[in-house]
This record gives structure tokens, sequence and C-alpha cells, in this order.
């Protein structure tokens, strides 16, 4: 983006009725207009002009599809149900690891705040016994997998501004947990404005604009301008694995899931888990009459998709979002360079008020986008089931539902048919902990008993195993 001098800045702001942002800085002095001048730079215009046409009350920012207009989508087998589809999946994912076709990218941006843990959600300690933190396990994850398939599998975190710096001094001071540096990387997401509900800019101080993160959406511009696409279609990636942070039970860059999506020649695929709690907070993957998917956010779902029955007495609708996807490399790019819907939050934050100097708590516009509204724009995609308890326990809550406590006992609960399944004997109660790295799968287990049952129970913890 060009710069614009002081004249064309001006006239930005004047040609939107928006040159009042100056008002408290002038009245302090010419250190906090060229402050401020400096930071109004950094606005694109364009992307501001949309925000504030998405004010309008008659602007609908995402054109929600009505009953009628959606059914459920065809879904591919489980990985891990074993069945003879998955086969020729397998094989083709497997082909494309081994070929250094995979890159893995986590959305960890978010602040973690209705879990209330005070550093990024990825420190937080997950594991049963030994307080391994989520970051911990996926590195444990990935090193399986690099092992396995002798590939690079570079991973990008992608961060938040409110956790940038502490994420990467996390993974310092853990050595990388063991994976080589130079395949981590760390982007962070980007900002939007926060408007009045007028439409005026807000300031977070005289100088400053008051910005917030601009939702994971994001990912698609900082991966963009991280420089690290281009360099991925040097070394031959073309399929990217994206997922969320929460969820300790991820199947990272699954070779079975990636095998469909590569079948089927798919831009953009999602995994579901069956919803079979109507108002489950988890967004829901429809069908649309043109064959492409889009996934509803559950905040924006009517009573009637959300309630809908089915003959069989489930949800008509139930493929819930748990935020996997894959993309081809192209697809990515192009999402970088087409502009994804906004989604509004009205809210009470902390902004100058007209003729203020100090924030207080105001009414204002916060704006977000979301990695998976580019589902409906993928001409293919493959939805895959997967079974919950194998897949999904995110921890998002101190208590109830997806909380830490739900979380770690479906990680334990998995942990267990693990074993159980390499016939590896535990104690009938108490909490289990396989240590990160020990296996991606069941079957790394049956494998490596013989290792195992040499090396001891640092790798299979159980309750009275010391912490390590
Ligand atoms: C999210 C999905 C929902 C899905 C559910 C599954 C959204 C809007 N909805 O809901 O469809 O069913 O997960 O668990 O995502 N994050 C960023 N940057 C941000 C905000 C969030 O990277 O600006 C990351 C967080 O670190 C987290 C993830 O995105 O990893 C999800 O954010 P969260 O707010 O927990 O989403 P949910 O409401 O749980």
């Amino acid at each position: 983006m060009a710069q614009l001098s002081d004249a064309e800045l001006f006239e930005a702001l004047a040609s939107r009725n928006l040159e009042s942002v100056f008002e408290p800085a002038k009245s302090l002095g010419p250190e906090q207009v060229r402050a401020l001048t400096e930071d109004l730079r950094q606005l694109d215009w364009q992307e501001l002009d949309r925000q504030r046409s998405a004010l309008s009350p008659e602007a609908s920012t995402m054109a929600l599809p009505s009953m009628d207009e959606v059914s459920a989508p065809h879904l591919a087998p489980p990985s891990t149900s074993g069945e003879a589809a998955n086969q020729q999946a397998l094989a083709l994912g497997e082909s494309a690891l081994q070929a250094g076709r995979v890159a893995v990218v986590m959305v960890a941006g978010g602040q973690a705040s209705r879990l209330g843990f005070d550093g990024p959600k990825g420190a937080f300690p997950i594991g049963a016994l030994t307080g391994s933190s989520l970051f911990h396990g996926f590195a444990g994850q990935l090193q399986c997998l690099r092992q396995r398939y002798g590939a690079a599998l570079p991973w990008v975190v992608q961060t938040g501004p409110g956790n940038h710096e502490e994420t990467m001094a996390f993974f310092q001071r853990h050595a990388f947990f063991g994976l080589p540096e130079a395949s981590v990387h760390f982007v962070c997401q980007g900002t939007l404005p926060a408007l009045s509900p007028e439409g005026q800019l807000l300031l977070s101080n005289p100088s400053k604009l008051f910005r917030n993160p601009d939702g994971h959406g994001g990912l698609y511009r900082a991966l963009h301008h991280s420089g690290l696409l281009p360099q991925w279609e040097q070394v031959g990636i073309d399929t990217v694995y994206t997922c969320q942070v929460d969820n300790p039970l991820v199947r990272l860059a699954d070779p079975i899931f990636l095998g469909h999506h590569l079948a089927a020649k798919a831009e953009m695929s999602v995994k579901v888990v069956e919803k079979t709690d109507p108002s489950e907070k988890v967004g829901l993957v429809v069908r649309l009459a043109n064959d492409t998917h889009q996934c509803l956010e559950y905040s924006d779902l009517s009573t009637k998709i959300q309630e809908e029955r089915a003959e069989d007495g489930g949800l008509l609708l139930r493929a819930g979002n748990i935020a996997i996807h894959a993309f081809n490399l192209p697809f990515l790019k192009e999402m970088a360079a087409n502009p994804l819907p906004l989604h509004l939050a009205h809210k009470e934050i902390s902004a100058l008020s007209p003729g203020e100097l100090v924030a207080a708590p105001r009414k204002g516009v916060k704006f977000e986008t979301f990695i998976f509204d580019a589902l409906p724009r993928a001409k293919i995609s493959v939805v895959q089931l997967v079974e919950r308890q194998e897949e999904f326990a995110p921890v998002k809550n101190r208590s109830g539902v997806d909380s830490i406590t739900s979380s770690r006992a479906a990680l334990i609960a998995r942990d267990r048919r693990w074993c159980q399944s390499a016939a590896i004997t535990l104690p009938d109660q108490g909490a289990v902990e396989l240590f990160p790295g020990t296996a991606y799968e069941a079957a790394d287990l049956v494998q490596a008993r013989g290792n195992l049952a040499r090396r001891g129970s640092n790798r299979v913890l159980h309750k009275q195993a010391d912490r390590e």
C-alpha cells in the first residue's frame, strides 16, 4: 500500500466525515497529532469502507441460507473406523506426507479469556500427570509424523497481537519441544479498527486507534504477509492442514483426511462430528443447492436449522464443525486476496467518547473474519465425519462443557483405549498419560510395545507414576 501524504490522509478522512478523530490529539499538541497521523497511515481504507457499510441496517454481512436452501453434506468415513474406503485415502495421504507436500497450521491467536488462563492457550498444562502443555502434545505428534514419513512438515503457529511474544518465548523456553527450530514458524494475525455504532473511528487514547484482532480469518492475509506461501510453493508443498489450538485430541496432518481431500481434488475440506445436542456451541456444516458447503456459526443458527429432526430421530443437520481443514495451496493463496465476510460484535469497549481524553467503557463495534467463511468459495470440498471420542474434546471453559475437566478426561480415556488395544496393562482406575511423542495413533503403541517396556513408565504414565 502506498503511503498517503498528510494532505491525502486528511482528504481520505474528510471525504468519509471522519476528521473528528483528530480532535482529542489536537487539544493536546503536535506530538499527539503526529503519532495519530502515523497510526492512521496504517489503515486499509478499502477495508474500512467495507466495515462501515457492514454497519448499515440493510447490510447483511453474510447472507444466511434458510432451511430449504440447505441439506446435510455427504460424509467421508472417520479415519479411525478401519473402513475399506479409507485405504486408498491413506495411501494418497501418506504419499503426500512422504513427498514433503504438507504443512500444518494452527490458529492460536485467541486470548483464552473463557478459560481464564494467564498465557497463550497452547501453554495450558493439559497432561493429566506431567502437566505437559497442549503445544507439547502437538509437537510430539509432529515428531512421530516426521520420523514416520521422513518429511520436514513445517508447523505454523498463528498467534495474535496479544500473545505473539509470549508464544514464541514459550517455545524457546521449551527448546521447541525437540523439533528443529527452523520447522516452526510464528505468524501474527492482523487487527481491524473498532468503530462506533455510527461508523466513527474509535481511539484507545488520543494518539492511538482502538483495534482488535481480525479473527482467525486473518490467517489468510497473515500467511500471505509472512512470505511463507511462495517458499512452500518452491519446495513443493501444495496441501495445508489447519486446526485450532484448543483440541488435544486433534490428529495433526491426518493422512486419511488429507487423502480424501486429495482424491476428491478438493480446494478446502473440513472435519465434523455428529452433533446430538441442538444447542451445542459448534458451527454447522451444511450443503448448499449448488453443491458447495458453508459453515453456519452456532450464534447465527435459526431455531429451525438447529432443531429440525431427521427420520432416524437425530438432528437433520448434524455436521458439527470441529475447525479442522485441508486446503490446496492455490485456493489458500486466493483467499488472501479476496476479503472474507465481516462478523460484527456490538460490545462495550474501553475507548474515548466525544469530548473525553481518557478511555472508558462505551458502545462500540468489533469486526472479525472467520477461517471457515472460505468454504462456500471452494468448488469441491470433502466433509469427513470423525469419532468424537477419538478426535474432539476442546478445552474452552474453566468448568462445565468443553472444560479442563472434560477435555482431560477425554484425553485420559483415549490414552487408556490405545493402551488397551496394544495390550499394555494399566491399573483399572486413575489417570493415564501417554507422554507427548510416544504415539501418533494406537497402532504405534503396538509396534513400540517392546521399546516401551524397556524405557518404562516415563512414556506411559499412570496414576502412581512420578512427574517428569
Ligand atoms: C469455534 C468455531 C466453531 C467450532 C468450534 C469448535 C469460530 C468463530 N467458531 O468456536 O464453529 O464449532 O470452534 O471447537 O471459530 N482464534 C484466533 N484468532 C482470533 C480468535 C480466535 O486465532 O482472533 C483461535 C483461538 O485461539 C482458538 C480458535 O481460534 O484456537 C477458536 O476460537 P474460539 O473463540 O474458542 O471459538 P469457538 O467460539 O469455541
